[in-house]
């Protein structure tokens, strides 16, 4: 049984979908976990659902794609709480188009979100992680890092994730901080309930399963490269998917 008791977690974009499902698996396991969102509402009913259910956690507003933004919620964590021992790099935005009619804004955007933004947690995360010489680093890529159409702007940024947690992971590894991606496969949250019915049906006809996946899915893989069994495990790269193959 994995316990977390005592573990100070950040979940980034945990306002909902598979962010939302992870802070509550952390919280359920006894992590106090810093609900963290740009979406105020969202942040705050994460926070109050699992204090609610006699759980821990706080709210935590922030912007990922602002370095003083995403500086401010490690920081502020760890005056509040004197450490930092899990950080789950989540938060993330998509803009598809082909390629030749993507707008440089689509680019950058989708870049600032899911690739600057886990570098501006990530940044801070590891100077504290470093002095504690302890924590965990799960950033959330995806299965379309490999590359998907339609999504070059969001598969560059989620390869680059890949590349980021590979070299964290290789200059953490001896403070005994571990660093993984996960890349989820088709799982069902607001941002794939947004897809046509028939694109919908695709993405599930690619699955292994059957099924699109389910934000706890995410979230019990989550809970174990967080927990002591995990200790071993770093710069991982593992799908959760269901056996998709895009
Ligand atoms: N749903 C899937 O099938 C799937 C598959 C692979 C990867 N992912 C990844 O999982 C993560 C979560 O996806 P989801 O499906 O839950 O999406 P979602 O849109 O339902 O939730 C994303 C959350 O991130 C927040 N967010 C967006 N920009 C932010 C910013 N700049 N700072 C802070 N928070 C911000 C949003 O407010 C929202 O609450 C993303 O990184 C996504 O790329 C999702």
């Amino acid at each position: 049984m994995i316990d977390l008791n005592g573990k100070v977690a950040i979940v980034t974009g945990s306002a909902r979908g598979l962010g939302k499902g992870i802070a509550l698996k952390l919280a359920e396991l006894n992590a106090h976990v810093v609900v963290s969102d740009l979406n105020e509402e969202g942040t705050s009913s994460t926070a109050q659902e699992i204090n609610d259910s006699g759980k821990s956690a706080e709210p935590f507003v922030a912007n990922v794609a602002e370095s003083a933004s995403a500086k401010r919620l490690v920081e502020e964590t760890v005056q509040k709480h004197g450490k930092l021992d899990i950080v789950v790099n989540n938060a993330g935005i998509n803009k598809d188009s082909m390629l030749h009619k993507m707008e440089e804004s689509a680019w950058q955007q989708v870049i600032d979100v899911n690739l600057t933004g886990v570098y501006n947690v990530m940044q801070p995360a590891s100077i504290q992680m470093r002095e504690q010489q302890a924590g965990r680093i799960i950033n959330i890529s995806s299965a379309s890092w490999l590359g998907n159409v339609g999504q070059a702007n969001y598969s560059a940024a989620k390869a680059g994730v890949v590349g980021l947690t590979k070299t964290a992971s290789r200059e953490l590894g001896k403070k005994n901080v571990t660093v993984n991606a996960i890349c989820p496969g088709f799982i069902e949250t607001d941002m794939t309930r947004a897809v046509p019915e028939n694109v919908w049906d695709l993405m599930v006809s690619k699955i292994s399963m059957g099924r699109a996946g389910k934000p706890e899915d995410v979230a019990n893989c989550i809970a174990f490269l967080s927990s002591d069994q995990a200790e071993y495990i770093t710069g991982e790269v593992i799908n959760v998917g269901g056996g998709m193959v895009l």
